[in-house]
């Protein structure tokens, strides 16, 4: 008998193929109930997760005795409980490297577009109300030449880098630990997070969400940002207060934010949703149809790697 595997939301086929010499129930589109979540993982060996579902230890427990591996279509895994996997014996595995360039592109469209006011000018443009071509008409902040800030100057961070050189912008960055080699390859300047933030024109975010980085972002932090600077999060919502941000976007204390990503995703804090000088997007990271179908094979890759008793490619624990 193939072993069980559940994949709890529906994916690119690519993905599934990988997986067809298992017994593989696939749910919807939609991420899945709690009630649905738990029924259907019962007895599988094997998840294919995605960040939507909390994947926690009543989950593993739920699966049972069978459950070997937790793979996750994201390269964040702050929706699994990594204690609790690990005590079970169970290996989680994530999809790092494959979306880093999909992603950058976001960070740094999301970044133009704040910049240079694109959502509000699209919006006027839609409603009609767009009546001449006008001299102190959407006026923006340049982006060429200017100061980046990454904070957290891993894979993606540095991808925005790379990007950020291409418009002649000077790279500082904040993260846990020196990156030398980065620092020789986009020339950044390291900074303590305070300063950084008191410096840049732009600050892009990029760490993981973990007990360290919620909320890394709060009203101090951004009340050191200078007010023609621009936020950029495409990490995860918790790690920026969006309260605080609604507020300084509110009374103008930073220019213009940009963001994929929620604190109580799918939901906006409400204030954001009635400001001019914000772009929202709904977490599409990694949304293209290449690097969609990478991290389906590489999530359903891993999980096969760890029934068949092999070395996954890129596991989080064990
Ligand atoms: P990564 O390569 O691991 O980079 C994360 C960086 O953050 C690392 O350099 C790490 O430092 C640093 N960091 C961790 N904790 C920190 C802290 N407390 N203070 C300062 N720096 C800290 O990860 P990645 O592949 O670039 O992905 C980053 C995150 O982006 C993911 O975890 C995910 O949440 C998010 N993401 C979002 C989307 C989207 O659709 N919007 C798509 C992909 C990823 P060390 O090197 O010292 O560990
Ligand atoms: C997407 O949000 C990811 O972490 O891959």
């Amino acid at each position: 008998m193939p072993e069980k595997v559940l994949v709890t939301r529906e994916i690119p086929p690519a993905g599934l193929h990988v997986l067809e010499p298992f017994d593989v129930t696939v749910l919807h589109e939609r991420p899945p109930e709690r009630e649905e979540l738990l029924d259907a993982v019962r007895s599988v060996s094997g998840v294919l997760s995605t960040a939507t579902e909390t994947v926690d230890g009543e989950v593993m427990d739920a699966a049972g005795e069978d459950l070997k591996v937790i793979a996750n279509m994201a390269v964040g895994y702050d929706n699994v409980d990594m204690e609790s996997a690990t005590q079970r014996g169970v290996v989680v595995t994530n999809t790092p490297g494959v979306l880093d360039e999909t992603t950058a592109d976001v960070a740094f469209m999301l970044l133009l577009a704040a910049a240079r006011r694109l959502g509000e000018g699209e919006r006027l443009l839609r409603a009609g109300r767009w009546e001449w071509w006008g001299p102190k008409q959407l006026m923006g902040r340049d982006v060429w030449g200017k100061r980046l800030g990454v904070v957290g100057f891993g894979r993606i961070g540095q991808a925005v880098a790379r990007r950020a050189k291409g418009f002649g912008m000077d790279v500082l960055y904040y993260n846990r630990s020196r990156k030398q080699e980065a620092e020789q390859e986009f020339g950044a300047r390291y900074l303590d997070l305070d300063e950084l933030l008191e410096t840049a024109d732009f600050v892009s975010v990029h760490t993981p969400l973990t007990d360290e980085t919620h909320r890394l972002i709060g009203e101090t932090e951004l009340g050191r940002m200078k007010p023609e600077a621009v936020l950029v999060n495409t990490s995860r919502g918790p790690v920026v207060d969006e309260a605080a941000l609604a507020d300084a976007l509110a009374e103008d204390r930073i220019f213009a934010a940009g963001l994929d990503v929620y604190e109580e995703e799918p939901e906006v804090h409400p204030e954001l949703l009635e400001l001019e000088n914000v772009v929202l997007a709904p977490h599409i990271g990694s949304a293209s149809v290449d690097t969609r179908d990478r991290m389906a094979v590489l999530a359903a890759e891993n999980l096969v790697a760890v029934l068949r008793g092999e070395e996954p490619k890129t596991p989080v624990n064990g």
